[in-house]
């Protein structure tokens, strides 16, 4: 069984599907703490009704961004998770915290990269017009948004979408493609080749 930290920034949508998939057996893991850098996000909420220890890292009490992040790698190192997730944490994390945890940490994305990279992805897809769009699950590496990819999940966009249409289809598909990967990975189906992720049959 794995050990797994989330890392969430606020309403946690994806990290109750993770708790949901460990609860149901789906995923063979054990939920060791959420870590989150806002005091008040939703997900502390989701975490206590199902006795996740919380480690909340206030980025607002931090003097520099470099004090943070030292404390925030700290914390990550404490939880001796084997795995972390980033789920709708919305910071970029520092070069040394991704090489630490590289190969063993994954981010869930709204968009289909490498397409539409950082903040609000699902507005950029509207904006761009494109036809189809959807969710990236991948393993986390330097840059933003830009390592191995997993899982992709596709959705339709239509004439008549707005960015919260289009954010609440693709969230539907998030909630199945991120508990899907961590079960991959927590039944070592994952091998990570390079750039490229090979998914072992069972
Ligand atoms: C999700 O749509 C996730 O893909 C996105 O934030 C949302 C968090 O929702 N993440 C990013 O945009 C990261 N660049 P949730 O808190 O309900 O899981």
């Amino acid at each position: 069984m794995k050990n797994i930290a989330v890392l969430a920034s606020g309403r946690g949508s994806n990290f109750q599907g993770i708790i949901d998939g460990i609860n149901c057996g789906k995923i063979n893991g054990k939920l060791v703490c959420l870590i989150t850098d806002k005091p008040d996000a939703y997900a502390i909420t989701r975490a206590k009704s199902n006795n996740i220890p919380v480690i909340v890292i206030d980025f607002s009490l931090f003097k520099s961004r470099e004090d943070y992040n030292r404390a925030l790698n700290k914390a990550m190192l404490e939880a001796k998770a084997d795995l972390f997730i980033l789920a709708g944490y919305m910071r970029l994390l520092d070069d040394e915290t991704a090489k630490t945890f590289s190969g063993k940490m994954i981010n869930i994305h709204p968009a289909l990269l490498p397409s539409f990279t950082g903040l609000k992805a699902q507005k950029q897809a509207i904006e761009y017009g494109v036809k189809v769009a959807g969710c990236t699950v991948h393993f986390v590496d330097e840059g933003m948004d830009t390592g191995p990819i997993i899982l992709q999940h596709v959705v339709p966009v239509f004439d008549t979408d707005d960015e919260e249409k289009l954010s609440e289809r693709i969230l539907k598909e998030e909630h199945i493609a991120l508990p899907k990967a961590v079960e991959l990975f927590c039944n070592d189906k994952i091998k990570i080749e390079g750039r490229i992720v090979r998914i072992l049959p069972e």
